[in-house]
């Protein structure tokens, strides 16, 4: 099968690493390898469409090893089932979800078929189109591991404890830092599931899009004074999601919490709170899969496998069918059909081109 390979050597990648930018092209090239051979646990998946994310061209640029797989997010049609997966799937079902991508030499969704535990993936509902299907993958998945898994905020499936909090006033306020981003657009959505008032940052040109997805208040991040401003208007915030976890975010979200102490939730290493009393924690999606990993193999840190975490994608995937009538996906932006639309949607990202949008390719 045709499939998104990487090529780079550890130098180049940590050379790319250092500078933060790639300082030279090709770092993945498209090449036939064998189409992935599937455990008992495991499903095979004809690929229909992808999403893009910022972590596919970092993979590439710095992070993945030669010869693997590049993609995470995918919507496409079982073709092959694992013995110990018959009950819950057959071939010709539709199915969506994210594989950890830019790790292996067999898993990854750019590319014509991939293989997935057979239950961390999703059915995709009729009404649902495979180009918004392939949208419910790392963004998603990652607004769930910050806010159920790690801030214990009430899951959207758990009606007993989602009872609407009728009076504004007793609902707990949450900061989501970058709103706009596709990932904050789901923890805008997944906090308002849970009864919480949704404050978030964003540029002024994306107001109207955060307010669309439940944002409570908007705020504009490049605002000097934004941390009184917020303060001003919502005193009591003790937890937040920073869904950009660069420069100043991490500091921004700290300083709004230091009244009361609390959490921050941050998505890139190196972005710490530094003020006491407030707690910060990086929560990578891919401990998701429940497979221990290494990011920058081979020196890099270790990542052990997190039972816990996988019950967490586990629990999500198995609920998402009956809750997209509340978590929508991000508006979709349709890069192109076929591969070559995967390497320009990448480079539109890496150049920060893309606002407001999940950029996803149709697969023919
Ligand atoms: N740890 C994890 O597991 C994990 C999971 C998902 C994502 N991430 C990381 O989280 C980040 C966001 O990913 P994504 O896919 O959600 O992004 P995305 O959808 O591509 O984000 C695009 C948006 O980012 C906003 N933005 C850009 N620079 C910003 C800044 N300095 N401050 C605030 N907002 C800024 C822009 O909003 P405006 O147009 O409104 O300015 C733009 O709309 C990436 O770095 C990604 O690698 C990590």
């Amino acid at each position: 099968m045709k499939a998104l390979i990487t090529n780079r050597h550890l130098i180049s990648r940590i050379v790319n690493l250092a500078f933060g930018k790639s300082l030279s092209s090709n770092g993945a090239e498209f090449k036939d390898v064998p189409i992935p051979t599937i455990s008992d646990d495991e499903i095979l998946v004809k690929v229909k469409a992808v999403a893009l994310n910022p972590t596919d061209f970092k993979h590439i640029d710095a992070i993945s090893p030669p010869s693997s797989i590049v993609g995470c997010d995918y919507a496409g049609e079982v073709t092959k089932v694992g013995k110990n997966a018959a009950s819950v799937w057959k071939v010709g079902d539709r199915v969506a979800g994210a594989v950890h991508g830019g790790l292996y030499p067999d898993r990854g969704a750019f590319a014509e078929y991939l293989k997935t535990d057979s239950d961390l993936c999703w059915r995709i509902p009729a009404e649902i189109e495979d180009t918004a299907a392939a949208t419910y993958g790392v963004s998603a998945v990652t607004a769930m591991h910050a806010l159920n898994a790690r801030l214990g905020l009430p899951w959207a499936d758990d009606d007993q404890q989602n009872t609407p909090r009728t009076d504004p006033k007793d609902r707990p306020t949450i900061l989501v830092y970058a709103g706009s981003t596709s990932a904050g657009l789901f923890t805008i959505q997944l906090a308002k599931a849970a009864g919480y008032t949704v404050v978030t940052t964003a540029s002024p040109h994306s107001f109207d899009l955060v307010d669309k997805y439940g944002a409570d208040a908007a705020f504009d991040y490049r605002d000097p004074s934004v941390v009184d401003k917020i303060l001003a208007n919502h005193p009591n915030i003790s937890s937040a999601v920073d869904c950009i976890s660069e420069g100043v975010s991490t500091d921004i979200c700290g300083r709004v919490l230091r009244p009361n102490g609390g959490k921050i939730i941050t998505l890139l290493p190196g972005a710490k709170s530094k003020y006491p009393g407030v707690e910060s924690e990086l929560v990578m999606s891919y401990t998701l899969f429940g497979r221990a990993f290494q990011w920058l193999p081979p020196v890099g840190p270790k990542f052990p496998a997190l039972p816990e975490d996988r019950k967490a994608l586990v629990r999500f995937y198995s609920s998402l069918p009956r809750l997209t009538a509340t978590v929508k996906p991000p508006p979709v932006k349709l890069e192109g059909v076929g591969f070559d639309a995967i390497l320009t949607g990448l480079d539109k990202l890496r150049a920060g081109k893309v606002s407001g949008a999940k950029l996803v390719v149709k697969m023919v």
